[in-house]
């Protein structure tokens, strides 16, 4: 049985290990917040300020920095929908929600920072879960948006979830040909899929058009090859992939092989320990997983996550 939670000051990802008696079992232990940098004031609504001149997040800084890729496609992102299903909402006062996400963010920028060895593996995340429904799409959002506040890297949201693509509907954009589609045939180049957005620093990959074969072209060569080249296309760009459910769905072991972390969401109330050790087992291929604590029920009136998680709905 899951334990309850003590410590209602940490993060999620504090609050997750500490719930999930985990320590043992995952090799990347958390970080403690005290050997976290310091959160950085929020930032302005209105005016963009200048943008500091700091040491790339991941590469060595060039005298010249590359220009981004342009896209071929930019599309605005519909404010009035992510606070509908309170998510981030872009430039918006930064409340709770944001500085969970900003704590999550930093956890897994210090991983990355750690992973040394292969620094463009360094730059991809999954972001998972064991079933359908555990917020796997609200936490890659969330922390996309998120990411896509620092000052120094550009993030790339794929969704990955190729049975039940959601991202560019949570968005409130419009679909259009993704990451299968170049997996599929290699006369697409996959840059020319990526969306550009209205949000600074933000793009996105939808998942493309989906076949029976998906598990096999994810488990494909090529996959490995169209992610070197989005890496190898900007610098400073991180890829976030929603993944879709470890227990249910096949490809979430396979896209585990690629990337350099793994955020797995867990639901305090109602995933097993047994589940999310089946979940790791399942995404061994990566060697950094961290647990992120999602709709923590908590005791009413006490707690400050009350507003974000106290009203979840049963039916999911
Ligand atoms: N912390 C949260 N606060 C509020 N709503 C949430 C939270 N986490 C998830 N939700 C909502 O719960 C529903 C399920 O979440 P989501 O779609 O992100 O799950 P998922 O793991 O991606 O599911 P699937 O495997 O079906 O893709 C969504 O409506 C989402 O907005
Ligand atoms: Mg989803």
């Amino acid at each position: 049985m899951n334990k309850p939670v003590t410590n209602k000051n940490g993060s999620l990802l504090e609050r997750a290990a500490e719930v999930y008696d985990f320590s043992a079992h995952f090799r990347t232990p958390a970080i403690p917040e005290s050997d976290l940098p310091p959160v950085a004031a929020p930032r302005p609504v209105a005016a963009e300020p200048p943008r500091p001149a700091v040491a790339p997040m991941f590469a060595p800084a060039p005298t010249v920095r590359a220009a981004p890729p342009i896209p071929d496609r930019e599309v605005a992102i519909d404010r009035a929908l992510l606070a509908g299903n309170g998510l981030l909402v872009p430039g918006a006062a930064v409340g709770v929600l944001a500085e969970e996400f900003r704590l999550a963010k930093r956890q897994l920028l210090l991983t990355a920072r750690r992973l040394t060895a292969d620094p463009a593996k360094a730059r991809t995340m999954l972001v998972c879960s064991p079933k359908p429904g555990d917020g796997k799409t609200y936490c890659a959002v969330n922390l996309a948006i998120s990411l896509a506040a620092e000052r120094d890297l550009r993030v790339l949201l794929v969704d990955a979830d190729f049975a039940k693509p959601d991202v560019m509907n949570r968005l409130g954009v419009a679909d259009g040909p993704g990451l299968l589609d170049a997996l599929s045939d290699p006369s697409i180049d996959i840059e020319r899929c990526v969306v550009g957005t209205d949000v600074p620093n933000l793009s996105l990959l939808p998942a493309g058009a989906g076949s029976t074969a998906d598990t096999e072209l994810i488990a494909s060569d090529r996959t490995r090859a169209l992610i070197e080249h989005l890496l190898a296309a900007d610098p400073d760009r991180v890829v976030i992939f929603d993944s879709p459910p470890a227990l249910a769905a096949s490809p979430a072991s396979v896209l585990a092989l690629h990337v350099g972390q793994v955020m797995l969401v867990v639901r305090a109330d109602r995933t097993s320990e047994g589940e999310i050790r089946d979940t790791v087992q399942r995404l061994e291929g990566c060697e950094h997983i961290q647990l992120l604590l999602n709709k923590v029920a908590f005791a009413p009136g006490g707690d400050r996550f009350g507003s974000y998680y106290g009203q979840e709905d049963e039916g999911q």
